[in-house]
């Protein structure tokens, strides 16, 4: 039986006719992003599938039979900066529209130390915030062209970390190269970054049509982190079903991405935190979520942070500020 207290997208946000709109989901593939996607389908959109592994994309994607929409799949490894610009290129060559851009790949890396991507950078990080914002920047002037548009991220409840222990980014080394690495940590700060980003970029496109939001899904029963090693992914295993009364389905975990992305009242809100209710906030205030609410989480919502963060960036994926 699933969460009684789980928030759902709207009827008429599931049932607008999006046909000839054009989204790009990342890590389409699995869990949150291919209930995300085949959604979209059901509403006639055509999604980009944005995914690491385009065998998987294809893979799932027989499943998408009937259904309204249309898809392609396209490679993206969000652990490889090169990688990221090569999508982009294809994509600006293939599309002259851009309506939604879901950034929602990510992935804790599980019982190993610190790894790093392509380019040196720390992989959690890398490719939640990193990839992501280069993606992002490259994709800017087609969705200003494409306005009304939206972007979105994924960030996560671990975030909020506690009122003895709040995340934060650490600006003076965003890529661990002094600092000790803890898996878990970086996964928290790396979705302090997808919050920070959202917001940040908000704030530079206000007036342009293009909107912005990040997203707790909730605690999705999908293939995050299954990556560990086999210890890992036996307590995984053993956990899932004593979870399960507190966990969401797939379906269930795209549901505020979906608001974000195709509801009327999400743009009204750019730059905002929009949370699916989570058991897993231990500031109680927080646990029924909210579309969007505030985070609780001070470093989460410091604007100049923000900036700073953003202004690093450029330098560390070698983009030019405009
Ligand atoms: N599950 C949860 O409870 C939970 C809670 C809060 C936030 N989130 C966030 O929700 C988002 C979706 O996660 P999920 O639960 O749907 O997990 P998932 O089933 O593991 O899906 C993650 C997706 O990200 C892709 N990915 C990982 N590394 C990539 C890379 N280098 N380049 C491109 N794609 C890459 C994966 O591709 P492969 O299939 O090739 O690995 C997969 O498609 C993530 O950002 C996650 O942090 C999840």
């Amino acid at each position: 039986m699933g969460r009684k207290n789980v928030l759902w997208a709207d009827e008429r946000t599931l049932s607008k006719d999006i046909s000839g709109k054009v989204y790009i989901v990342t890590g389409a593939n699995s869990g949150v992003g291919l209930e995300t996607t085949r959604q979209l389908l059901k509403q006639g959109g055509h999604v980009v599938m944005a995914c690491r592994r385009t065998n998987a994309a294809e893979e799932v994607a027989q499943s998408f039979s009937g259904l309204k929409g249309s898809y392609k799949a396209m490679r993206l490894d969000l652990a490889d900066l090169k990688s990221v610009r090569e999508f982009a290129t294809e994509f600006l060559q293939k599309y002259d529209r851009l309506d939604g851009l879901a950034c929602n790949a990510g992935l804790v890396t599980m019982g190993g130390g610190l790894q790093r991507t392509k380019d040196g950078l720390e992989t959690t990080i890398g490719v939640s915030y990193f990839g992501h914002f280069l993606l992002t920047e490259l994709l800017l002037d087609l969705l200003k062209k494409s306005a009304p548009s939206r972007m979105i991220i994924l960030s996560s409840v671990v975030h909020a970390g506690s009122k003895k222990n709040r995340h934060m980014v650490h600006l003076e080394d965003l890529n661990y190269t002094t600092r000790k690495f803890n898996n878990f940590a970086a996964y928290s700060e790396a979705k302090v970054a997808t919050i920070l980003y959202a917001m940040e970029l908000a704030k530079r496109l206000e007036g342009t049509g293009v909107t912005t939001a990040s997203v707790h899904p909730g605690w999705a029963r999908s293939n995050f982190g299954s990556g560990g090693n086999l210890l890992i992914r036996m307590i995984m295993a053993i956990m899932r079903p004593l979870t399960a009364s507190m966990s969401d389905s797939n379906e269930e975990a795209a549901q505020t991405s979906l608001h974000c992305l195709l509801s009327d009242d999400a743009p009204k809100h750019s730059g905002a935190y929009f949370s699916q209710s989570s058991v897993l906030y231990s500031d109680k205030v927080c646990k029924n979520g909210g579309w969007p609410m505030t985070s609780p989480n001070p470093n989460a919502t410091d604007m100049d942070t923000a900036k700073k963060l953003v202004d690093a960036s450029y330098d560390i994926v070698g983009l030019k500020k405009n």
